[in-house]
């Protein structure tokens, strides 16, 4: 049964206790996650988005338990994307010619997916649609935020902000809100969401924020399509983080992020964190192995970083693969405000170090100096050199 969200809107989604694996095996998901579908209950009935297909049986089974299919007036689709478009096939299937409201991109994406000629209904910012009982639903357009289709969902009278992705994380709870789940989790699914998928438009996000700041519109409430909701003092908390990680978001921390193939490069990680540590006894610093760590909360700590150390071996003239892949991540991430550098051991011509220290620059690090590399084993020499290294870098990154 769906569960009250706020007067005539109910909670219809379905929380995945099991995913561990987002976005094929792109992203991981260590807490599950939900996916938020809303039924809005006025003079007209309309269901805010879905579930993803691997739930749509299920989804159908339960949603008459709530509204009966044929009274459902209007479905809207925020986004494309198949955790939440995944069971309107099945639906639409029982309910053809009901209405679909998406923006013109969404017309595209979701044709593209299924292949469906569906009563596409496309709006634009600031399109409204009646519902009865002195109440609209108001559309705006939130392209990028995260896919070129994605919209936001407003209804007045309850001041409630359909947000789909933004905002969201991967957290499965069946408390619905954010005030009554643990913070520590829900921040760090929050801030891992952002980093590793919302971070790339930040420049879309900070101009979406200033525009819903102009709109004036009261917001008692921003319901997700993932994970836990904000009402109270949570929303303009969840604006405000928002605003902060869309504009070069740093921390006082550091992030040595290295792999290693017979453990010099380790030992000089190792090295110039006591060094770092010397210089700044306030820092936070964490060493990352990069073949040993999971990716994405590798990325999230690098989110969170003032300045990062990148290592590797010089291996067949590059770095080794998981540093480039995590480079490459990076990359298409697109962080702004970094400090970084490189370091890492060679026995022969030593090329990954300076190859690093150009890729970084190139995908937007300032990097701060030529780095450090080491012929073969480092030695006890080698590892004064390291630490003295970490602590003049700690120094320039302060
Ligand atoms: Fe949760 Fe962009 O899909």
């Amino acid at each position: 049964m769906g569960r009250r969200v706020k007067n005539n809107v109910y909670w219809v989604g379905k929380v995945d206790w099991e995913l561990r694996r987002f976005h094929g095996d792109e992203l991981s998901t260590h807490h599950g996650s939900t996916y938020n579908s809303y039924l809005v209950k006025e003079e007209k009935t309309v269901l805010i988005d879905t579930v993803w297909a691997p739930f749509s049986a299920e989804f159908m089974r339960e949603l008459p338990r709530d509204v009966a299919l044929d009274k459902i007036d209007a479905v809207v689709l925020n986004h494309a994307e198949v955790d939440h478009s995944g069971a309107a096939e099945d639906l639409l299937a029982r309910i053809p010619g009901v209405p679909v409201y998406c923006t013109p991109n969404g017309v595209k994406s979701l044709k593209g997916h299924y292949h469906k000629n569906w009563n596409f209904k496309p709006v634009r910012t600031g399109d409204t649609l009646d519902i009865g009982n002195g109440k609209k639903l108001v559309f705006i357009e939130a392209a990028m935020i995260h896919w070129p289709d994605t919209m936001f969902t407003y209804l007045t009278g309850d001041n409630l902000l359909f947000s789909n992705d933004a905002f969201g994380q991967h957290l499965a709870t069946d408390k619905i809100f954010a005030d009554l789940v643990d913070k520590p989790t829900l921040w760090f699914e929050d801030m891992k969401y952002y980093a590793n998928i919302v971070a790339p438009w930040s420049r879309m996000v900070d101009a979406k924020l200033k525009e819903i700041r102009g709109m004036n519109l009261p917001i008692d409430m921003i319901l997700t399509s993932h994970g836990a909701c904000w009402r109270g003092p949570d929303v303009a908390e969840v604006l405000d983080k928002y605003a902060q990680w869309a504009n070069g978001y740093k921390e006082n921390r550091i992030v040595i992020a290295y792999d290693s193939m017979w453990g010099g490069t380790r030992a000089m990680a190792e090295a110039i964190a006591k060094g770092i540590r010397e210089a700044d006894s306030r820092v936070e610093l964490q060493v990352l192995s990069l073949s040993r760590s999971d990716k994405n909360d590798v990325m999230t700590e690098i989110f969170r970083a003032k300045a990062i150390l990148i290592g590797s071996p010089s291996h067949n003239k590059c770095a080794l693969a998981s540093v480039g892949a995590a480079l490459e991540e990076l990359r298409g991430l697109a962080f702004k405000g970094k400090k970084a550098a490189a370091f890492g051991c060679y026995g022969w011509s030593g090329e990954a170090q300076t190859r690093l220290s150009s890729i970084l620059s190139e995908i937007g690090f300032d990097v701060v100096d030529d780095g450090i590399k080491n012929l073969w084993e480092p030695d006890a020499e080698a590892l004064d050199r390291c630490f003295e290294y970490g602590r003049q870098f700690a120094l320039k990154v302060r």
